[in-house]
Parts: structure tokens; sequence; C-alpha cells
């Protein structure tokens, strides 16, 4: 592990369970956890409520620069405001994805996901970890599964049946975030050279979390 950084970068698409295996994997270990997805939902949401538009680039990352955000026991807060709730709806989760194609944006939450790394370790999961952020981790996964089993999980989640039109609009929700966090010119979703490959479509949680675990104890 010589000259790598004591990091597991976990990098996929939206609805895969990588924050439910990330956060895991750290409590396994004793690493701290980012979710790196939640600041850019944290910026989405501190620009709609600052009546910032999500195309406005400038105007954005000015607000991803002095995000007054925080993370503690669990919940995140934005100033005062508990928005652990708010910033999980489909709505900001495409004003994420808006936001991040903004390449002003991702330089100014760069430092900042960098600065969440101390002598503890770290699990951090996103879409660019592994390639922009923490480029000599220690491990990298992309960790996917299908667009229905994704659709499926996320529906049961907030407790809607897996069939019908609520159905069909989170799978295709789903697909279009994909489609943009594939497409976009800056750090776009794909799966390095370097990185391990975990499909979950046939794999539960525990699968996942010791998959992983068994990869980052052989490096
Ligand atoms: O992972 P999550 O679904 O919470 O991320 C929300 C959006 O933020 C994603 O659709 C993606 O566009 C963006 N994102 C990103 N880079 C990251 C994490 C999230 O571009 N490292």
């Amino acid at each position: 592990m010589s000259g790598k950084q004591k990091v597991i970068a976990i990098d996929g698409p939206s609805a895969s369970g990588k924050g439910t295996v990330a956060s895991r994997v750290a409590a396994a270990l004793g690493f701290d956890y980012l979710d790196s997805g939640a600041l850019y939902r944290l910026t989405a949401l501190y620009a709609r409520k600052q009546q910032v538009e999500w195309t406005d680039e400038a105007g954005v990352a000015a607000l991803a620069e002095n995000l007054p955000a925080k993370f503690a026991d669990g919940s995140v807060w934005l100033e005062e405001e508990d928005v652990s709730a708010q910033i999980r709806s489909e709505a900001i989760g495409m004003g994420a994805s808006a936001v991040a194609q903004l390449p002003k944006v991702r330089e100014a939450l760069l430092q900042r996901q960098r600065d969440f790394l101390t002598e503890k370790g770290l699990v951090a999961d996103g879409r660019d970890i592994g390639s922009v952020i923490f480029p000599d981790a220690a491990l990298k996964v992309f960790l996917t599964a299908s667009a229905r089993v994704r659709a499926e999980r996320r529906a049961k989640q907030i407790g809607l049946p897996c069939e019908g039109l609520e159905f069909d609009r989170i799978l295709s929700d789903i697909e279009a975030r994909d489609e943009a966090d594939r497409r976009r010119a800056v750090a776009p979703l794909r799966q390095l050279p370097d990185a391990q490959l975990l499909d979950t479509t046939e794999l539960n949680i525990e699968e996942a979390v010791k998959k992983v675990l068994d990869w980052y104890h052989n490096v």
C-alpha cells in the first residue's frame, strides 16, 4: 500500500447502494465516511434557498465555496437547519446533478472533500472519488446494479410498490440521472481501469460489504 492514501473510493451510479456499503465499511474499519453526493445536494438546495439558478455557474460556485454545511450525528445541517430529509428529494437530486456539471462548482468542492481525510482513514463515495478527489486511494471500487434493481431499492426505501406510474417515474429519473452523469464533460461517471467492479444486482448489503473488506485487506 506504499505511496497510497488510506482511502477506499467507492464510485457508482445513483441508488446503487454506495452510501450503505461505504458507511458500513467505514464503521467496520474505524474510518471516517464521506458522502460526497450530499455536498452536491446541499449546494443545489442552498442555491434554491438563495434563489440562485442551478445554471448560474459563478453564482452557484460562490455558494459552494462557502457552504455553511455540517455533518453531525448522522444528520446533515445547512446553516442552523437539519436538511437531512430535504436533500434526499428527487428534485434536489436532479438539482445536484445539474450543479455537478459546472466545473467551477466541482473545483469549489474539491479541497473540502480532501479535507475529510485524516490519519484515521476515509471511505468516500461519489462519482469521481477515485479519478479526481483521491486518485491515489488504496482501493477503488466501482459499485453498480441494474437500473431496475436500483429503482426497486429506492421505491422500497420510500414505501412505494415496485410497479405502477410512480415506480416508472423513479426508474426514468434514475436512468436520466445516469445518462447526465455519464455524458457530462467534467468528471464523468465511469469505471476506472484500476477499480474493482462490484455489481450488487444479485448481492445483498452484507455480501457487498464483505467483498470490499476482503479487497481492502488484500491490497
Ligand atoms: O450520490 P448522489 O445521488 O447523492 O449524488 C447526487 C448527484 O451529485 C449525482 O447525480 C451526481 O451528478 C452528483 N455527484 C457528483 N460527484 C460526486 C457525487 C455526486 O457529480 N462525487
